[in-house]
């Protein structure tokens, strides 16, 4: 199935800064994507590279996590690189912001049930690394039906075509990989309860939000961002709220890395910066 957006609707994403895609794949592939979900989250697969962290809460090993979420899923199970959610995101993402549009991230988030924590108010460009070079939109998909019970989106219309906003870490907490906006004035949400399969897809400038998850089953959501990458910088400036790495998540990540390969692709980075 190839999905064209009419441009009624290719408009209201610009307006809005988000739309509504009824479905984005087939019920089959929820059905195996519900599988891979429960199988690589049980493993927590990725934890130690810090690919794998709680998003919500201190995300020690002793602790549950809250908002468990992994990045770069398809590394950890190779067949989600064909699944029809990534081609026909891919294909909407071309028709929304040109034909060289690129995957650019890739995340799969469970709340578990009951106790799945709040994903704050936030803007997704917050989040971005000094040297980011695009601008994203995400495709955000639940593998079984949302609404407000279980934490479904919301969004602020028109919030994209304001700046980024003031951020912190969620509850003003360093030990906490999420991030919240503060000052903004959010009482105008529109929600969007979705079937599986079905999708939003928003600006990385909109703000949005998903409630706890206050279900008797998992909310599982599958998101992926995609981008044209320039041949500038985007982000030339760290965001202050980025600026010092302090959770769990950062300190798994950066011992991984290296403190050599940090180094030297920093160094890399401020060349390329100095050289444009
Ligand atoms: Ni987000």
């Amino acid at each position: 199935m190839t999905i064209v957006l009419t441009s009624d609707a290719i408009r209201e994403f610009w307006d809005q800064g988000f739309l509504v895609i009824p479905q984005i794949c087939t019920p089959q592939e929820v059905d195996r994507l519900c599988d891979v979900y429960d199988r690589l989250f049980a493993q927590r697969v990725g934890w130690q590279k810090g690919d794998f962290f709680d998003f919500a809460g201190p995300d020690t090993p002793e602790s549950p996590p809250v908002l468990p979420q992994l990045l770069d899923p398809s590394r950890y199970e190779p067949s989600l690189k064909k699944i029809a959610f990534r081609t026909n995101a891919l294909a909407i993402a071309r028709q929304l912001l040109g034909p060289s549009a690129e995957l650019v991230f890739e995340h799969a988030m469970l709340k578990p049930p009951r106790i799945g924590a709040e994903t704050p108010w936030h803007q997704d460009e917050a989040f971005y690394p000094i040297y980011t070079n695009y601008q994203s939109i995400t495709f955000w998909m639940p593998l079984q039906p949302v609404d407000r019970l279980n934490g479904c989106m919301e969004f602020i219309a028109g919030s994209h075509a304001g700046p980024v906003l003031p951020h912190r870490r969620i509850n003003n907490d360093p030990r906490l990989h999420g991030l919240e906006v503060y000052g903004a004035d959010v009482s105008q949400a529109v929600s969007c309860p979705l079937p599986a399969g079905g999708a939003t897809v928003h600006h990385c400038r909109t703000l949005h939000h998903a409630g706890p998850n206050l279900s008797e089953g998992p909310r599982r959501a599958y998101s992926l961002g995609f981008g044209v990458r320039s041949r500038a910088f985007t982000l030339r400036t760290e965001f202050p709220w980025n600026a010092v790495r302090t959770s769990a998540r950062d300190q798994r990540a950066d011992e991984a890395q290296g403190a050599i390969r940090r180094y030297m692709s920093h160094l890399r980075k401020t060349a390329r910066a100095i050289l444009r």
